[in-house]
């Protein structure tokens, strides 16, 4: 179970850990290589990323390891931009805006998924071992596209139905997201607030009901949880806030302080900085803007809206208005390098499993 399962042997991996795909500058390409040196797999969070960046990246990961990796993309959305709707949120928005001196209210433009099915061709061009998506299941030709150059496809579920639709679209492993997860939510079918579901509960009712391979991912921060994982059913376990307070990643360093210096009780979900529900530290933007949350437009045209207000705190010192993602496991996350935090997980599974 701990020293080879189908999972490890289809990525090549030697341990059953993942290093999360974070958008948004978390996973810099030495974040990733460290992962996969030390016997994980790392992954670029490529979905915020253009072309050229997902290039770059790719390229700078192959320099830094010769080990399997992987990119995570965000399957798109393209919600019809709604011009009543955006005004009224940036009249929401307007103070943080003034307070940051943010004169420019950005541009919201219909969305296309032509950039995501550019990124496919970057990953197929670039030979990525493995592609995994976040936020629904891309279309069956593309998924095939990938299949067909042997590229491993993993997807995201948070329920066991989704976990479902996921195995009959043809993914090769499903990442099951506990609700203790940092980040947004993957929830593609039905309502989030019934998608909330544990990650103790999640992973063995899946593993019930599908053949493929899981991937636990919710509140995992230690050797404990990693093997907690694999005896509720999964084969590897996915890591993010752990890995975002480590010394390679690009986090702000306010962000990774703020989570190591938080508590179990202090993340929420929130949808108020992108339109789609996602578990930070709750802060004053979080708190003031509640209210507005079910007239915010939705993911990602909010995301848009909001981007310079993050962008601008984090440079101006302000973590009141960041978003600062992180799951329900803080207190375990010690900030170290990547390959100290791999270590120390593999130290303590062997020595519980033995
Ligand atoms: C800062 C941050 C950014 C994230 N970005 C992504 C992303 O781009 N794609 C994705 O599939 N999951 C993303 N996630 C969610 C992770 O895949 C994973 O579900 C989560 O980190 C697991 O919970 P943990 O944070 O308690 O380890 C992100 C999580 C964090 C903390």
């Amino acid at each position: 179970m701990w020293h080879s399962n189908r999972l490890m042997k289809a990525l090549g991996i030697r341990y059953p850990i993942i290093q999360a795909g974070m958008a948004g500058g978390v996973t810099t390409p030495e974040l990733v290589a460290a992962v996969s040196n030390a016997g994980g797999l790392g992954t670029i969070g490529a979905g915020y990323l253009n072309l050229e960046q997902t290039r770059a990246s790719i390229r700078k990961v192959k320099q830094l390891t010769n080990k399997p990796f992987a990119v995570n993309l965000f399957t798109p959305e393209t919600p019809e931009v709604v011009e009543k709707d955006v005004a009224q949120a940036n009249e929401w928005l307007r103070p943080f805006r003034e307070a940051l001196h943010i004169s420019e209210i950005p541009e919201v433009k219909e969305e296309h998924a032509i950039i995501f099915e550019q990124q496919i061709q970057v990953l197929i061009e670039e030979e990525v071992p493995v592609c995994s998506f976040t936020f629904g299941i891309p279309d069956a030709d593309l998924l095939q596209q990938l299949k067909v150059e042997d590229i491993l496809v993993i997807g995201t579920a948070t329920t066991v139905a989704e976990a479902k639709a996921n195995e009959d679209s043809g993914m090769d492993m499903v990442v099951m997201q506990g609700s203790e997860a940092g980040g947004h939510r993957g929830t593609f079918l039905g309502r989030f607030e019934e998608a909330m579901i544990g990650t103790m509960a999640l992973i063995p009712q899946a593993a019930d009901q599908v053949t493929i391979p899981l991937i636990a991912a919710g509140g995992i921060a230690d050797g404990r949880g990693v093997l907690a994982s694999l005896i509720l059913g999964a084969q590897a376990a996915q890591i993010g806030t752990a890995f975002l307070t480590c010394a390679e990643s690009g986090a702000n360093d306010l962000h990774k302080q703020a989570v190591l210096n938080s508590r179990e009780d202090q993340s929420m979900l929130t949808s108020s900085f992108s339109g789609k529900p996602a578990r930070g530290i709750q802060n004053d933007f979080m708190i003031k803007m509640k209210k507005y949350e079910p007239d915010f437009p939705p993911y990602p045209i909010q995301n848009t809206l909001t981007k310079s207000i993050r962008r601008l705190a984090g440079q101006q010192q302000r973590t009141e208005w960041m978003s600062l993602w992180s799951g329900q496991n803080p207190r375990t996350c010690q900030g170290q390098s990547a390959k100290d935090l791999l270590d120390d997980m593999i130290r303590q599974i062997e020595h519980m499993a033995s």
